[in-house]
Order: C-alpha cells, then sequence, then structure tokens
C-alpha cells in the first residue's frame, strides 16, 4: 500500500471519531489521506484534529475561492488512488444513489473516476430502512464497495447492523481494494448476459419478457469489482451498468449471440439473460394493419439460438460457463438436466414463481437461488440481487484460485 493515497469523506456520524484513527493506521502503512469533512462530520470531528492527523489542509466547502485555487474539486476528486467514505452515512449513500452534487463530498463523489470504498455507519432502523437499501443496492450495482456495516450495540443504544466497521478492517478493504486491478480476478476477461431480449413482429410491435436485468447488472458490476475486465452484452432495460464494465446493448437473440461470440475468447460467461426462446417468423418491415374483415394475424413463430448452449459447445470455450435456470416447479431437477444439456459448469436456479409476500423475483430486488455444478447442489438464502452477485463472485474467484471443486 505504500506510497498510495486515498481521499477520506468523513460523513456526520458519531463513527466520525473512528475516521481520526483509520488516517493515523493508513499512514502507518505509507498511504497518504487527503480528507474532505462535510459540514454534519464537523459537528463529530474537528477540522484541525483531522488536518493534524492528514498534515494536509481539510477541505469542506464547494465554493471556496482559495480552496479551488490551489486544488479545484474535480481534481481533488481525482488525485487519490481510492476514495473512501467513512462514516457513510444515509444522505451521502442516498446523494451518490439519486445523483445529487448538493455540496463538497456529494460533488467529489459524482466526479471522480476512481473506485469509491463506503464504510456505512447509521442506526439499525435507518440502514434496514426500504430507502436506504435502495441506496446501498443502487451503490454496489454501480461498483461502488462497501466495507461493514457491522452487527453490534450502536453509540443510540439500540442493536443490530448499523456500527461502523473497525479501522483496521477498513484498511484491510482499502488494500483489496487498492489491489483491484490486479485483484482476485484481475487478468481474466468476463462476459455476462442481462436482461430481455425483444423479437420484432413489425416496426411497432415485438415479444418479450419481464425480465429487469437487476441480476445480471449486479453480476457484472461485481465481476468487474473483482478486477475482471467485464464485458455486460445486455437486451433493453432501463438500468445503469456500472462505469468499470463495458456494456454493449443489444434487441434481439441473434443480436446478443453475435456480440457475445464478438467477445471470446473469454474466461468467464455469465449468462443471465432471459432470452426470448422464439421470435417471429418474419418482421414485418411496416405495422400490420387490422384487416376490414376483422381477420387476426396468425403469428408463425422460430426458434431463436441458445447462447448459453452455443458457449457451452463452442470450439472458442470459455473456462468457466455459468447459466440461469428460471423454473416455476420441480427447479432442481430442470436445473440439472439444463447444466448438463446446455454444456454450463455451474448453473444458478431460482424459483420464479411468487413468494410467500405474493412478491415475484422478476424485477423485484431480491432473490432465493440453488448453485448447481457437477458435484454439488447449494442453497443459498434469500438476500438482495447484488449479495447473490457478491456471493457468486466469491465462488468464481475460488474457482480459479483452484479452491473449489
Ligand atoms: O432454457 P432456459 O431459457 O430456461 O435456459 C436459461 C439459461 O439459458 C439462462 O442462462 C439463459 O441466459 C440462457 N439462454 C440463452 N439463450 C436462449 C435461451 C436461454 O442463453 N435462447
Amino acid at each position: 500500500m505504500r506510497g498510495r493515497s486515498v481521499l477520506l469523506i468523513i460523513g456526520g456520524g458519531i463513527a466520525a471519531y473512528k475516521s481520526l484513527d483509520l488516517i493515523r493506521r493508513l499512514a502507518e502503512r505509507g498511504v497518504k489521506t487527503r480528507a474532505i469533512l462535510t459540514r454534519a462530520g464537523a459537528e463529530f470531528v474537528t477540522p484541525l484534529s483531522v488536518a493534524a492527523l492528514t498534515t494536509e489542509k481539510v477541505y469542506s466547502d464547494l465554493f471556496s475561492l482559495t480552496d479551488e485555487s490551489e486544488m479545484g474539486h474535480i481534481e481533488l476528486s481525482r488525485a487519490a488512488d481510492l476514495v473512501v467514505v467513512a462514516p457513510a452515512t444515509a444522505d451521502l449513500m442516498g446523494k451518490l444513489a439519486g445523483g445529487l452534487a448538493s455540496d463538497l463530498a456529494s460533488t467529489a463523489l459524482l466526479a471522480t473516476d476512481k473506485r469509491i470504498l463506503m464504510a456505512p455507519a447509521m442506526n439499525v432502523r435507518m440502514w434496514q430502512s426500504p430507502s436506504v437499501r435502495r441506496s446501498a443496492e443502487t451503490l454496489a450495482r454501480d461498483g461502488v464497495l462497501f466495507v461493514g456495516p457491522n452487527d453490534g450495540e450502536m453509540a443510540c443504544g439500540e442493536f443490530g447492523p448499523g456500527r461502523m466497521a473497525e479501522p483496521l478492517e477498513i484498511v484491510a478493504a482499502i488494500e483489496r481494494a487498492l489491489e483491484i486491478r490486479g485483484g482476485a480476478l484481475g487478468g481474466l476477461k468476463a462476459l455476462v448476459t442481462a436482461g430481455p431480449t425483444q423479437e420484432p413482429l413489425d416496426p411497432v410491435r415485438f415479444i418479450a419478457n419481464r425480465s429487469s436485468g437487476k441480476q445480471g447488472y449486479a453480476i457484472a458490476a461485481a465481476l468487474a469489482a473483482a478486477g475482471a475486465d467485464t464485458v455486460l452484452v445486455s437486451g433493453p432495460v432501463d438500468i445503469a451498468a456500472s462505469p468499470h464494465v463495458k456494456l454493449v446493448k443489444v434487441t434481439t437473440a441473434r443480436d446478443m449471440l453475435a456480440a457475445c461470440e464478438a467477445e471470446l475468447p473469454a474466461d468467464i460467461a455469465v449468462m443471465s439473460a432471459a432470452v426470448a426462446d422464439w421470435r417471429p417468423d418474419i418482421a414485418a418491415g411496416s405495422k400490420i394493419k387490422k384487416g376490414a374483415d376483422h381477420s387476426i394475424p396468425t403469428l408463425k413463430l422460430v426458434e431463436n439460438p441458445d447462447i448459453l448452449a452455443t458457449l457451452g459447445h463452442h470450439r472458442n470455450r470459455p473456462r468457466l460457463v455459468i447459466g440461469f435456470a428460471a423454473e416455476t416447479d420441480d427447479v432442481l431437477a430442470h436445473a440439472t438436466a439444463k447444466r448438463a444439456r446446455k454444456g454450463a459448469d455451474w448453473i444458478i436456479a431460482n424459483d420464479v414463481s411468487t413468494d410467500d409476500k405474493g412478491e415475484s423475483v422478476m424485477g423485484g430486488d431480491r432473490n432465493q437461488v440453488h448453485l448447481i455444478t457437477a458435484t454439488t447442489q447449494e442453497r443459498w438464502p434469500q438476500m438482495a440481487k447484488a449479495d447473490v452477485a457478491r456471493r457468486l463472485v466469491q465462488h468464481i474467484t475460488q474457482h480459479f484460485q483452484g479452491t473449489d471443486s
């Protein structure tokens, strides 16, 4: 870590005192820290303490002419190797997730071209609130890294997740984040498909399905965060891809297959797209009109190429091919058969019938899956799609490090 530098954004929370210790721990390891102290952060620790520990000027004002003449806020956000937010408050997380730039800290977070690591700290109810969950999931999908929060007793007397990670845990996370470029999956290329495909009937109508693309986008973000050179081939969806992935947008299954083949060779393929199984035999060149006699057109469908099976049996086959199986019944039996049929190494099987709360995984933020390999079947608890993505990437990492079956 020696010789590296961190921009530390200190948000407003009682855990801010631990950020002072974090600066010292980083200094011990030869890491230079420059700090932005938010207005709320300055209610908990003083600019003088931060300046003394960083041996640097402390930045806090977006509109300060003296600061701007010394170092502009854009440069400030890019000069460091990593941006660390500790404590990351609900406010800072929400601002970045929502794209707001209302003060120096949020502006630097939006303007940076470096990785962002957040150490959240807040009351347990706040952390569990639907809006903070949404922010956390959006940020994880965008490639933001997290450390903590930990479970435990909080300064406010409540108990649960919300305590900021300890300084040494944050140091370890910084160490991992700084190594990312050559990180756990550094040097490997990953190809991910996501979203639905649209199969045109005529210029205004198409056949598609309800896939949101959320799981595939989260997997691409997690692969990139682990250092893989990641290409995301996506059907039409309206979510943002991590800035760290190469996004290739396609419409039809045939386009998706061509885009995937153009990216070979690759080491890892994760095929999470909900590809339309069939397409209309002929896509009419102009809008199909209603007949005066009210006759109803007959659709003739033809089969689309199976992208997973094509890559699974390809002469340039990726070393690890992972498919998805969305089933509504007999999930494990169907998924196991699919693994063999499609030439996949692993299948992530999920039950897409509605869950006990009546929610469907299609379009939702949570997922409950099984990981099926040649020799094992593992049931994972229900968790956020971003967590499924991270856990899958852990397995992929172990596989390439040779510690997995
Ligand atoms: O056969 P089924 O659609 O259930 O298989 C699901 C798996 O196959 C997913 O990984 C999906 O991305 C992939 N698939 C594909 N091309 C198709 C159909 C499915 O890549 N035409």
